[in-house]
């Protein structure tokens, strides 16, 4: 492949060797392709591009995951397989012109999507189409929004943002008693959501952060559509913002393993850094008699990536003392794959720790 054509992927390498292909391609055929290392460049309809994504898809998904001796086996055993059907999947690629424009029959503007998860226009480029697909996901909910009942309002995803769509753990941070703060921290603030919902609930001053500049950029849209910028500011943080607060909001990647892309990293905490360096350092930024809110699944410890008691040990030797706990049971999903019996059990919960020499 001609290196001046650029490769558009946030999750998948360049691939060495392209076969071009067109409408008489048939799944099994572009499956053995793709599986001895081969991409296939697509040259035909566009809609026929993505029928044959969705029969690969299919054939792939035939044969089930089969579960490990244990739950971590079996997590990781479906992450493995995972990954590698998306490396798969991902290798039947379009050519994008200038201007991100696709010039195959049938083939939508993609233009404005692209710009929004990829930056300027970069000239000529190859991109997955099961990646372009997510892009085009992406961009349809960033303009539609998600509605966020707690708030009575909609919430607007950014690509590769962590999205609330488990409205669950919002309405944890909802209903949560109030402790009367006036001032707030969302350390990890992803779209914004809780700094919002801080906000609406008589927070007069939130300060929100994240680590992925996407995220930052997410938020400030947010809080600009809700009328809130003058009462929360968003700031591209490792964890927290200079200061102290009353109240100090954290939903934290839940699952302690190896994000496999950047964009994973709202989900996967390598050894729980993450939740470890939060708890270790939250009570230095509370003022006297605040409280730090943890929200967190407890799906870890089901999947046995996290022992029983191993959260309560983290409370005590950051000399957190636990406040209360309130849970709630996420709403299953409706693709069942091998993790659903554990996902079936999962409860998050909403920790309200406070820092113990204030109690
Ligand atoms: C599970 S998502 C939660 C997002 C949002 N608070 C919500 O509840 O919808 C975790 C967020 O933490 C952010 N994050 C991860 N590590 C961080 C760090 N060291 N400092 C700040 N933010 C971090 C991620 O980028 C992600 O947006």
């Amino acid at each position: 492949m001609a290196h001046h054509v650029h490769w558009l992927s946030n999750r998948h390498p360049r691939p060495a060797h392209l076969v071009v292909a067109g409408d008489d391609l048939r799944a099994d055929r572009a499956l053995t392709l793709v599986r001895r290392g081969r991409a296939v460049l697509w040259r035909g309809d566009y809609r026929n591009a993505r029928q044959l994504l969705a029969a690969m898809r299919r054939r792939l998904d035939r044969r089930p995951v089969p579960p490990g001796d244990t739950p971590a086996e079996t997590f990781h055993r479906h992450r493995a397989v995972t990954a590698d059907r998306a490396r798969l999947l991902n290798r039947l690629v379009l050519e994008l012109g200038p201007g991100y424009r696709i010039d195959l029959p049938h083939a939508p503007d993609v233009s404005l999507a692209c710009r929004q998860a990829y930056g300027p226009d970069p000239g000529p480029a190859l991109v997955p189409l099961a990646e372009l697909l997510g892009v085009l996901g992406a961009h349809q909910w960033r303009a539609r929004g998600v509605l966020v009942p707690a708030l009575d309002a909609t919430i607007h995803p950014h690509y590769g943002v962590f999205a609330p769509t488990r409205q669950d753990y919002v309405q944890l941070v909802a209903d949560a008693p109030w402790p009367g703060a006036t001032t707030a921290f969302d350390v990890g603030t992803g779209t914004g959501v809780l700094a919002a919902l801080l906000a609406r609930r008589g927070a007069g001053r939130v300060v929100a952060t994240d680590i992925e500049p996407r995220a930052v950029a997410c938020a400030r849209d947010n809080t600009r559509r809700l009328g809130l910028t003058g009462r929360i500011e968003v700031r591209l943080a490792d964890l927290f913002p200079a200061g102290r607060a009353d109240l100090v909001v954290c939903n934290p990647p839940w699952l302690p393993a190896t994000p496999a892309a950047p964009l994973d990293a709202a989900v996967y905490d390598p050894e729980s850094r993450v939740l470890r360096r939060f708890l270790h350092e939250v009570s230095a930024r509370l003022t006297p008699g605040g409280e730090a809110w943890l929200v967190l699944s407890d799906l870890a410890e089901r999947l046995g990536l996290r022992r029983r008691g191993e959260l309560t040990g983290m409370f005590a030797d950051a000399r957190l003392t636990v406040v209360d706990r309130l849970d709630t049971r996420p709403r299953p999903r409706r693709r069942a794959d091998s993790l659903s019996v554990y996902r079936a059990a999962e409860i998050t919960s909403l920790w309200r720790l406070s820092a113990a020499s204030s109690v």
